[in-house]
Order: structure tokens, then sequence, then C-alpha cells
């Protein structure tokens, strides 16, 4: 007879059944990491004992992130100041990642943004510019990392997208079509580098309460002096809330951990049941 309980390895840990991650001794690099989901996520890898290098723009907000990350875990994160928008700055953040903890193991693609507007408004040096770094700011950091993980024939890419890319609207064509390129892109790349050893997977948020969500808000609603109140955020997706970046930091745990080792080429959406399509 099958053993079920062999073939369902769980741990009892404190009165309660915890699923082993097996993240600990692994190396995250994390864009965008000083800041949202970036963030949680970062701080989420460190807990499970993963060493973190994250990259933005601001020096303040990284170092906000090492604070928060705390003493335990300061010998285990890097922060590094670099505008993903320039390839020279990716080059560099990968190779500050080689030289600081000797490999990588994950890459979560999460820096990015992308204006809302009035299509007709949109010129083209508004489309390259979010499209630099929110499309091209993954392919390229793909590419420097991809060697690295195929040498070792083992890694993992999470990139993190968002469900506009399965919801097209008026407002937001530059965001959605990155996004949209993104799901497609994930997918290529999983097909490419299957035979290597490295997983590709791609996660589409809904709205998540970051500064990144409010800011938003407000740009669709320029007559508006605040930002969305409460009532405004609760009509946002039928779970009546909006999601914590920290609920999108447990599902990109999960994805780059060996529990999600056949899960590859998938884009999953986490939306609070907005998107209503079959897809997603
Ligand atoms: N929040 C949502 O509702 C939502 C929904 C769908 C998809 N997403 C996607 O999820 C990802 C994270 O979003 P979030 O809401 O967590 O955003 P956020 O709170 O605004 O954080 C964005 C992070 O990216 C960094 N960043 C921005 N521009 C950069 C650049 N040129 N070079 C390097 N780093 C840069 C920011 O730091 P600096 O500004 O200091 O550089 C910050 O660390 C984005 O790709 C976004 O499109 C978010």
């Amino acid at each position: 007879m099958v053993n079920v309980a062999a073939l369902v390895p769980l741990k009892l840990f404190r009165g309660v059944i915890a699923m082993e991650l097996g993240l600990e001794r692994k190396v995250a690099i994390v864009t965008g990491g000083s800041k949202g989901i970036g963030r949680a996520t970062a701080l989420g890898l460190l807990n499970e004992g993963a060493s973190v290098l994250v990259c933005a723009r601001g020096r303040a907000a990284l170092d906000e992130t090492v604070t928060a990350a705390g003493d335990g875990a300061r010998d285990r994160i890097d922060a590094l100041a670099a505008d993903l928008t320039d390839p020279v700055a990716i080059k560099s953040v990968v190779a500050s990642c080689i030289d600081r903890f000797g490999q990588i193991d994950i890459l979560v693609n999460n820096a990015g943004s992308a204006r809302t507007g009035e299509f007709l408004n949109l010129s083209d040096n508004a489309w390259l510019e979010d499209w630099t770094l929110k499309f091209f700011g993954y392919v390229r950091m793909a590419r420097e990392v991809l060697p690295h993980m195929q040498r070792r024939r083992t890694g993992v890419i999470v990139n993190i997208i968002g469900a506009a890319a399965l919801n097209p609207r008026g407002s937001y064509t530059i965001g959605g079509a990155a996004n949209a390129a993104l799901n497609h892109f994930t997918k290529a790349l999983a097909d490419e580098s299957a035979q290597s050893g490295v997983r590709v997977v791609g996660i589409n948020p809904g709205p998540i309460l970051t500064e990144r969500l409010l800011k938003m808000r407000a740009g669709l609603a320029p007559s508006s002096k605040d930002q969305p109140d409460d009532e405004a955020l609760r009509r946002m997706t039928p779970l009546g809330r909006v999601g914590k970046a920290e609920e999108v930091a447990d599902l990109v745990l999960f994805l780059a951990s060996a529990r999600a080792a056949f899960i590859h080429g998938a884009n999953i959406t986490i939306d609070g049941g907005t998107t209503r399509g079959l897809m997603g």
C-alpha cells in the first residue's frame, strides 16, 4: 500500500503544520525592493533565511528596508541604489550580487510603474519611458541573470506583472500592454530555459495597497484632492478590500521555493476576484 504520509512531508512546528519552503541559503535579487510589494518580498525572503540584494533609486527607502530587516539579517541584506532604466545599472546590480553573495538563485523582477492617461495624450516618449522600466527592465535583468543560473542548472525568475494585462482599460494602455507583453515573455522564457533547470513564473496582482496604488488612484481622479477613501478601496475587488503587499510576497516565496517545482511558465493572478475572465 502507498504510504501517503511519506508522499506528503509536513513539519510540525509549535502545534501547527508548517510548510517548509527550504529557502535558507538561497540568494535573491529583488528589484524595487525598497517599498511596497518588493520590500515585503525582500523581508519575507530574509525571514525564510535567504540572502537578498534589493535595488531601487532612492537611498532613504533602501536604508529603511535594511533597518526593517533587523540586526539578525544585517549580514544577509545588501541595498544598492540603481535606476533600472539604465542597462549599465542592471549589469552592475547583478555583478554586485555575485560579488557579495557568490550566486543568484532567485530573481524577483518587480521595479515597475506606468502612467495612466488618455490615449491621445500619451506621446511616444511616454510609452518608451514606461516600457524601458516595466518591460525592458525585466527583459534585461533576466538576460543578465540567466547565464549565472544556467551555469549552476538551478534558479527561479519571478516576474511581478499586473492584472491589467488581463483587463484592458482605455485609461491604462501603456501599463496594460506592457503587462500583456510580460505575460507572454514569462511563458516564452520558461520555454527557453526549461532545459537548463531554470523556472520562470509570473504574478498578476490586482489592487494592492502600496504607495503606487494610492498615486495611481489619485491620477485617475484628478478632480479629487483626496486619496481614495476606504469605501473606494472596498469597491475595487469582489472581496471588498484591496490586497496587502505581504499577500503577494507570500505567493512569491511559495513560487520561488521547491514546493512550486512543477509550476513553470504560469502567470498567476492574485486580485481578490477582480479578473472575471477564464484566463487568470
Ligand atoms: N500595487 C498595485 O496595486 C499593483 C498592481 C499590479 C501590479 N503591480 C506591480 O507590482 C510592482 C510593484 O508595485 P508596488 O505597488 O509595490 O510599487 P511601489 O510601492 O511604488 O514600489 C516600487 C518600487 O520600485 C522602485 N523603482 C521605481 N522606479 C525604479 C527605477 N527606475 N529603477 C529602480 N527601481 C525603481 C521604487 O523605488 P524608487 O522609487 O526609490 O526607485 C520602489 O522600491 C510594479 O511592477 C507594479 O507595476 C502593482
